[in-house]
């Protein structure tokens, strides 16, 4: 594990050690949450689905209005940079991009500069024993605003969520609305019906549209299993022979428990474990 308290990160132009990088108590991100995010995962050194996620930042980015300080082709080598610098093996770079400091003002002034902060976070992504085991979510209400599209810094929704899946002994939280299953605090969700359907929502404003989601889709196409992209209730998930949820920080991996009780046989099931294994040599191939 490299020492991630000396760990360089990238602070508008400049790779500095952590300890050294400044931000203005002003910055919008700080006072408003006026801002966005990408997590990518790193593995073997590499960027996973790198194009996906430089997609989405140009589109959150444009969704607000603010603009990239650097073309998304910089983004990428910054990102790589900051992976060989820190030495990281495997975890994920973490980027925000907020719309600059000055005085706290609901309106900003038309030549902000944006502030552009990236860093990486040494995790194990592969080999962690809830890929075997799976995870359990606890389901809460989604009480987050009406645009969950854009990749917002104001998470404040999903922290309380999962901190009362946390407190149920729960690993992640299911977000609900009218009765249905919008998506993980962090993360998409699927369920596998009882005749082998993937089930997940489609992209709308109700949903982040999950780069991991896009990929194993993908590869889930390809291999011609069966998916339906559209809304599912908790009642169906309960009744679902295996779930699970993709994110860039988990890739795939299992929910073997909901609200305490047991999906399917409550073990790894062979769709999920398929869509694992699809996504990880996918990710590999393809890593930059
Ligand atoms: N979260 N839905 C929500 C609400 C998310 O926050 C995330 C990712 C996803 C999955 O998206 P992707 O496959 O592109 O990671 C879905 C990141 C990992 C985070 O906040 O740390």
């Amino acid at each position: 594990m490299p020492n991630q308290s000396g760990r360089i990160v990238y602070l508008n132009g400049d790779f500095l050690p952590e300890s050294e990088a400044r931000l203005s108590i002003f910055d919008r991100g700080f006072l408003f949450g006026d801002g966005i995010y990408e997590v990518t995962a790193v593995l073997d050194g590499k960027l996973v689905d790198s194009a996906l996620h430089m997609a989405r930042l140009e589109r959150s980015a444009r969704e607000i209005d603010v603009p990239l300080p650097v073309p998304v082709s910089e983004i990428v080598e910054i990102e790589r940079r900051l992976v060989e610098d820190n030495n990281l093996a495997e975890g994920v770079v973490y980027l925000q991009l907020t719309r600059g400091a000055e005085d706290r003002n609901f309106l900003f002034s038309a030549e902000l500069k944006p502030t552009l902060l990236l860093f990486t976070q040494a995790k194990t992504l592969e080999n962690v024993p809830a890929a075997e085991k799976g995870v359990s979510v606890k389901t809460v209400p989604d009480q987050r605003w009406a645009r969950r599209d854009i990749k917002s810094v104001c998470l404040l929704p999903q922290v309380m969520a999962k901190r009362l899946a946390k407190a149920e002994g729960c690993d992640e939280a299911w977000m609900i609305e009218d009765g249905l299953v919008t998506e993980g605090a962090s993360s998409t969700a699927y369920i596998v019906t009882e005749d082998g359907r993937i089930i997940t929502r489609g992209n709308s404003h109700s949903t982040l549209p999950g780069c991991t989601r896009l990929a194993v889709l993908e590869l889930a196409r390809e291999q011609g299993l069966t998916l339906e992209e559209r809304a599912f209730s908790l009642e169906e998930a309960l009744n679902a022979r295996e779930a699970c949820l993709t994110s860039a920080s988990n890739f795939v991996v299992p929910i073997t428990r909901i609200d305490g009780k047991q999906v399917g046989d409550g073990t790894l099931g062979p769709v999920v474990k398929r869509l694992r294994e699809l996504y990880l040599e996918n990710a590999r191939r393809t890593a930059v």
